[in-house]
Order: C-alpha cells, then structure tokens, then sequence
C-alpha cells in the first residue's frame, strides 16, 4: 500500500525573544501566572519585515535538506496558516517562487487554525495515496504576533510566531510496523466559534473592515474545558482505530497550546511526561507551526528514532481537531 513517510523535517523561529518579564513590564500579568497556567517562559516573535512566507521558506528548505532531496523534486506544497502574507496568491504558490521550483505542480494554503497542521499532513497523505504527489512539502507556518490585541493579558501572553515542515514522501508500506500515515482523524465545529476567533476578514464589507480590528478573542478558560474533553476523545477514537492500547504510542507530538492541557492528553494516553514533545516554554502557542515545530526539535535532538510510534494532535478555532497516527 502507498503511504506517505516523514522523510525529513525543518523548522525556524525568528530571532527576537519576548520574555515574560518583558510582558509584565508592560501589562497587567506575571511571570509566575503565566508560567503556572500556561507552561510559557517566552515565544519568538517576528521581525517588521519578516513574513509568514519568510518564515516558511527556512523551515521547508531544512526539512527538503533533512530528507536528501532538492526543491526540484517537491510535487506539492501545502502551508497550513491563519496569517498568510496577503489575501492572494497563498502562501504556497509565493515559496513556489522562492524555492526556484518551476511552475505546475498543485500548491496551496490551509486554514484550520491551530489544526492546521494535521489537516495539511492529512491532505498530502491523501494525495500520496491516490497517486497524485510523491513528494509533498507540508508546512505550518505562523506569524500570530501581527494578530493580536497587545493590551488583553488573556491572550497576548500565550502566542508566537514561527514555522515548522516536513517532507512526506511515497512509500510502499503494509501494516502497523510499516513506516508512514497509519491514520488520520479529523473534525469541525462550528457552533461555538465565539469562544475563539478573529472577528475580521476582508469579506465583511467595508464598514466592518473599518471598525474592527483582527485580533485573536478568545474565552480561555471554556475553550480550555472542550480542549481537554475533545482531545481525550480523540485519544480513544484513534487508539481503537488502530487496535492500540493506552502506553502504546512511543511519543506525543501535541499542538502547544499549554502545557495543562498536553499534560491531561499524556495521561489519557498512558504515557510518562518526557514521552510528551513539549517545547511550549520557549515556543508559546505558535498554532499551525507548533506540532511541526516540536517533532523537529525531537528528531534533530534524537529523542525520536526511526521505527517510533508518534502521536500527533491538535485542537484549536472553529472548532477544529485531528490527530495523526504515524510510524516515523
Ligand atoms: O490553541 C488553540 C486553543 N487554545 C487553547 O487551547 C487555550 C485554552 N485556554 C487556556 O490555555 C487557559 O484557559 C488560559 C491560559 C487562556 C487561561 O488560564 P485559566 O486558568 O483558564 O484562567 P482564567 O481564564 O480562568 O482566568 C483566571 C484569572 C482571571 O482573573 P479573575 O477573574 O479570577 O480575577 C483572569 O482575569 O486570571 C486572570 N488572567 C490573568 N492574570 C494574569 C487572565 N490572563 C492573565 C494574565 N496574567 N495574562
């Protein structure tokens, strides 16, 4: 059966690093708050000048790097991200440019919020199985910081930017034991997006465009309770789907959103904390980029080892939620 494999993985964070200190000298918050009800200790946040396109072209260049190959041999991009550079083209078809890949293949962009990610790995999966991709580019890619009301300590203090890639690459495989997708999981719903959303598009209409502006609102504490109800279930869902018993899976590769929550999925999942990828300290909750960011960060340090069992998961606006089961 084909299936697509993580054949290499990149990421990139910008280079400015915004403390909690820093935070607390300019609103109303604490270093010990944030700390103890999120996880975070600092996020990265990008330059003036640099764009969400920016930040996925490094990430998608040490991920074609990582996996041996050229930009040439890349037959689809997909970039997972709500603040792509401008309305159009997407984000994908301006990194077609600045990889110097020639015209033809399919790429495009993503939107599923801090799911973003598992729906874009989904996708290309689909793909690879059909026969349409054999090399696909999957990015999550993120620049939150240009989204966010500065002045509400209820979110400013937990986002990042940053982008995270790998490369999903055709592989015969059969079985539980073959590398590659084993299975995906994804959902929506609508009926609670007040609990978190950006209340601004360009679609609304001139009027709205001008009275509001596109900041993140968020209800943290009742998103918080679905979060942690939702991914339990969909813990269970993939498990059974794939005959697997809780200790099962070797590592959780969670959407960081905070640490409570990716705590709460460890345990439902029977595994110890340094079985979880937790780069939320440092990271913050960069959304889409955040599960890229953090298998990066395990592979290159070598926790995770060809063969592993990975859990991938993310919840986040609209709502959304996914997981991928994968034999890395
Ligand atoms: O990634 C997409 C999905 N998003 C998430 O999964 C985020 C889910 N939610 C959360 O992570 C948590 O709910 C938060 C970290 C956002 C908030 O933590 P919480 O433990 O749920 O706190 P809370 O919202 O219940 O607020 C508790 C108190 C409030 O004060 P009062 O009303 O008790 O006096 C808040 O005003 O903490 C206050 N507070 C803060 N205090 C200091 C809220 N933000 C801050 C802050 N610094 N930054």
């Amino acid at each position: 059966m084909t299936r697509g494999r993580i054949a290499g993985t990149g990421s990139y964070l910008p280079a400015r690093v915004l403390t909690n200190a820093e935070l607390e000298a300019r609103i109303d918050t604490s270093d010990i708050w944030i700390r103890e009800r999120t996880g975070i200790a600092q996020r990265h946040i990008a330059a003036a000048d640099e764009t969400c396109s920016d930040l996925a072209e490094h990430a998608a260049r040490a991920a074609i790097e990582a996996a041996g190959l050229n930009a040439s041999d890349i037959d689809l991009i997909i970039v997972a991200t709500s603040t792509p550079d401008q309305v159009f083209p997407s984000t994908a078809c301006r990194l077609l440019e600045r990889l110097g890949i020639p015209g033809g293949i399919p790429a495009f962009d993503l939107a599923a919020a801090c799911s973003g990610f598992v729906y874009a790995l989904d996708t290309a999966n689909r793909f690879i199985r059909t026969g349409g991709a054999s090399r696909a580019l999957v990015i999550g890619a993120e620049v939150f910081s240009r989204i966010l009301d500065w002045d509400d300590r209820g979110t400013c203090v937990l986002f990042g930017d940053g982008a995270g890639a790998v490369v999903l690459e055709a592989t015969e495989a059969e079985g539980p034991s073959g590398a590659g997708i084993l299975s995906t999981h994804l959902h929506a719903d609508g009926r609670q997006e007040p609990l978190l959303n950006v209340p601004w598009g360009v679609g609304q209409g001139y009027e709205a465009l001008a009275d509001r502006r596109g900041c993140v609102t968020m209800r943290g504490n009742e998103v918080f309770r679905v979060a942690v109800r939702t991914l339990g279930n969909l813990v269970d869902e993939t498990l059974a789907a794939n005959g697997l018993e809780r200790g099962d899976v070797d590592w959780l590769v969670p959407h960081q959103a905070n640490i409570r929550i990716m705590a709460a999925t460890a345990r439902k999942l029977g595994l110890p904390m340094e079985r979880m990828v937790s780069t939320v300290a440092e990271h913050g909750n960069t959304s889409a980029a955040s599960i890229p960011l953090a298998l990066d960060r395990a592979v290159r340090d070598g926790r995770i080892q060809r063969g592993e069992l990975l859990l991938l998961e993310a919840f986040g606006a609209g709502f959304t939620w996914g997981s991928a089961l994968v034999r890395y």
